[in-house]
């Protein structure tokens, strides 16, 4: 990854996908993820291993991950919010895993039934049996520009929980707004404090556009030296336990944004707009990607 490279984590299949209310046939979940690996997209985050009674639609994921065509050049992250998650995932054939944790005490009460502290017993836990396989993990942290329930969120606070998600041993760590209500002027003021302490190389940026900030937040991260970018396809998503928050921003409309930067994405544009096109149908609803309705007029 090079100076004009940015990373994109398609999400739309996990974060996308595990707020509908109607189940996703199995199906749809495996030719939307093995048409995103023909796009050129070089991460596509496939589904969670947790609590079927938490979240339903990822209660497939067992046969979603040993349905798909894994390309040898495409990495296929999962959620394993614990042991028995991450065990449950190698077992599917998981190479990769991302552990979950929040800026919020109170966020992490609702998301994972447990303290922040806590938490970071279980991801140590996890984190500590991926080394043992051989398997990287990806930390990401919730609420990071604001909590659904605690409102705002203090930078310092973040950089804490950043912090001790990379010395646990996550490669990367993505900074979660969660609720979509980040301004470029508090994702500046964030990633000024957790910088402080931390290498911009190892933070990825996790925007829900629920305010409709999510490219100007993106483009404020990538100014400050972020390379990584989550989006999901048709800007799909939302989280169970984050009421009211909207989709995650668009693959689509990030892609269009850095080509039109000249940051290099690896990315084939139109084929994400096909996969969009896919699930919107499949989902009978329009997308919500402005690059894809710009262009397909039809
Ligand atoms: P818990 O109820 O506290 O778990 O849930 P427990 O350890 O007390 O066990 C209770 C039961 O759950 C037991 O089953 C366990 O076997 C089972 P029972 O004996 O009652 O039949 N269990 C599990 N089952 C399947 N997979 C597992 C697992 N662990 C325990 N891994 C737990 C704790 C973490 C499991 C639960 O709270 C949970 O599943 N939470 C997931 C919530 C979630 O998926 N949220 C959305 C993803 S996060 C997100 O969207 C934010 C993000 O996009 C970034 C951003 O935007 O900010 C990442
Ligand atoms: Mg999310």
């Amino acid at each position: 990854a090079g100076e004009y490279f940015v990373k994109i984590v398609e999400v739309g299949p996990r974060d996308g996908l595990q707020n509908e209310k109607e189940m996703v046939p199995t199906e749809v979940k495996i030719q939307l993820i093995d048409m995103l690996s023909q796009t050129g997209l070089s991460v596509i985050e496939a589904t969670s291993f947790v609590s079927s009674k938490w979240v339903a639609q990822m209660a497939d994921h067992t046969e979603v991950l040993r349905g798909i065509n894994k390309l040898p050049h495409v990495r296929y992250p999962v959620l394993t919010p614990n042991l028995q998650g991450f065990q449950a995932a190698v077992e599917a054939g998981a190479s990769e895993v991302a552990v979950f944790g929040s800026a919020s005490e109170t966020f992490s009460k609702r998301n994972i039934n447990c303290s922040i502290e806590e938490s970071m017993r279980r991801f140590e836990q996890v984190i500590t049996a991926a080394k043992q396989a051989g398997i990287p993990v990806r930390g990401y942290v919730s609420c990071t520009l604001g909590c659904p329930y605690e409102g705002d969120i203090q930078p310092a606070q973040v950089k804490k929980v950043v912090k001790r998600l990379l010395e646990l041993g996550c490669y990367e760590v993505s900074l979660g707004d969660t609720t979509g209500a980040g301004t470029a002027g508090s994702m500046a003021a964030m990633l000024r404090a957790v910088t402080t302490e931390v290498p911009v190389h190892a933070l990825a940026v996790h925007c829900h556009d629920t305010y409709g900030q999510a490219l100007a937040n993106i483009l404020t991260a990538l100014q400050m030296g972020v390379s990584v970018v989550d989006s999901s396809v048709a800007g799909l998503g939302g989280c169970p336990y984050a009421k009211g928050a909207g989709g995650n921003v668009s693959t689509e409309d990030v892609v269009y944004m850095l080509h039109g930067l000249g940051i290099e994405t690896g990315v084939d544009l139109s084929k994400v707009i096909e996969a969009g096109e896919f699930i919107c149908q499949a989902l009978n609803r329009p997308t919500s990607s402005k690059v894809a309705q710009a262009t397909n007029k039809s």
